[in-house]
């Protein structure tokens, strides 16, 4: 495995192949947690792993350089998974001093006890010389905590960027032209779609803020370096921060006796009459990591579940909760779901869906048992506005 950047620039990361849920998301090819190694006059250490593996990290580093020759570890972001390692590290590297800004001291000291850390608290732009190398720091709140900051290596251009531009992708290979491109661009859509999604003026002032710099490497903390696809992750960015919709209809249901199910398919039969890309998913063999990835750039959507204990069945809840903490733009759709003796289930999907400010192109249909003639025609003609919607998009 290669892992060097650039001269005396060395990944000491840790490759998770085997990580399948990271809080919900599921991380169907594993992870990375990036960390980085520049050796100069003064060494330096770009973020740490998850604790577990921190035995892993310091064998790396070690290998390179004494660790009592580690003279400052930068935090670039408090979440555990990159600030995890630090209470090993700063045992077995027992000159290293932490660098990172006030917020992530802040935070750190409530992770760990820290009474007996060195800290160099550094703020918007200040620079940190290592001798002939020079590392500058810039703060991209929200991107993905409150604290999180990237590292710029100036002279050899290099942005470690933190979250920002990462991918949950196990892979022995360290670079995005040695990997599979349409495997780490779906990786990191999934990434963008289920941890930036929320955030898009925090994204819109870190991409400005960048756009600045000269970028000859984006270095995030998972996932591949990007070296080669550095203006289509960008593009991808920009794309992604507006959720900007292609002609995409997703069609999302849960089913107890086929009756939504059947309301579902008549959806898609309406959508499929134009030419749109119709996905059809039953959230009862999907998980809510894919279906938020699938209705990021989706122009409509329809939403579906029955009538269970007056409320909706716990997949279609457990998909639309999640969906709704991840704030999509600019849907427009259709609730839909059949009942028993009350119409609660297409009601409650049409207040989630409400709730996340989507556009409706009529009521919810609702239907008493199994969908009958005028139901399902009503269904076809949802599908058919929906797609009618998709095609205005780009
Ligand atoms: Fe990979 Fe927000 O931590």
């Amino acid at each position: 495995m290669k892992s060097t950047l650039a001269d005396g620039v060395t990944w000491v990361g840790f490759v998770d192949w085997n990580v399948r849920d990271f809080h919900g998301y599921v991380t169907a090819r594993g992870s990375t947690y990036n960390a980085y190694l520049i050796e100069d006059e003064k060494n330096a250490v770009i973020d740490t792993v998850k604790a577990q593996y921190a035995d892993d990290f310091l064998a790396r580093i070690a290998a390179q350089i004494p660790l009592d020759k580690v003279d400052y570890i930068i935090c670039n972001h408090a979440e555990p998974d990159h600030s995890g390692g630090f209470p090993a590290a700063l045992k077995a590297c027992p000159n290293a001093t932490v660098v990172c800004n006030a917020k992530c001291q802040a935070a750190l000291a409530r992770h760990f006890d820290v009474s007996d850390w060195k800290f160099l608290v550094v703020k918007e732009g200040d620079t940190l010389s290592l001798g002939s190398k020079t590392l500058q720091f810039f703060d991209t709140p929200m991107v993905h905590w409150p604290e999180s900051m990237v590292t710029y290596y100036m002279e050899e251009e290099i942005l470690f960027s933190m979250d920002a531009f990462g991918q949950h992708y196990a892979t022995s290979y360290r670079f995005d032209d040695e990997a599979d491109m349409p495997e780490i661009m779906q990786e990191a859509k999934m990434y963008y779609a289920n941890i930036v999604l929320p955030f898009e003026r925090p994204v819109g002032r870190a991409l400005e803020k960048l756009g600045g710099l000269k970028i000859r490497m984006i270095a995030p903390s998972h996932g591949v370096i990007w070296r080669s696809h550095i203006a289509e992750i960008m593009a991808a960015y920009q794309g992604w921060r507006v959720s900007k919709p292609v002609k995409k209809v997703v069609i999302a249901f849960t089913s107890m006796w086929n009756s939504t199910r059947n309301m579902a398919k008549a959806i898609a039969e309406g959508a499929e009459e134009y030419d749109v890309n119709v996905h059809l998913l039953d959230m009862a063999d999907n998980n809510n990591t894919t279906f938020v990835t699938d209705i990021m750039d989706a122009a409509a959507v329809a939403f579906g579940s029955p009538t269970l204990n007056m409320g909706i069945m716990p997949r279609m809840a457990s998909a639309l909760t999640y969906l709704r903490g991840l704030k999509p733009k600019g849907k427009t759709g259709v609730a839909f779901g059949s009942y028993g003796w009350a119409a609660k289930g297409s009601e409650e999907v049409a207040g989630y869906m409400q709730a996340m400010g989507m556009e409706f192109v009529c009521d919810p249909i609702a239907c008493q048992f199994s969908a009958d003639a005028a139901t399902l025609a009503e269904c076809r003609e949802a599908g058919r506005a929906l797609a009618r919607v998709a095609l205005q998009a780009e």
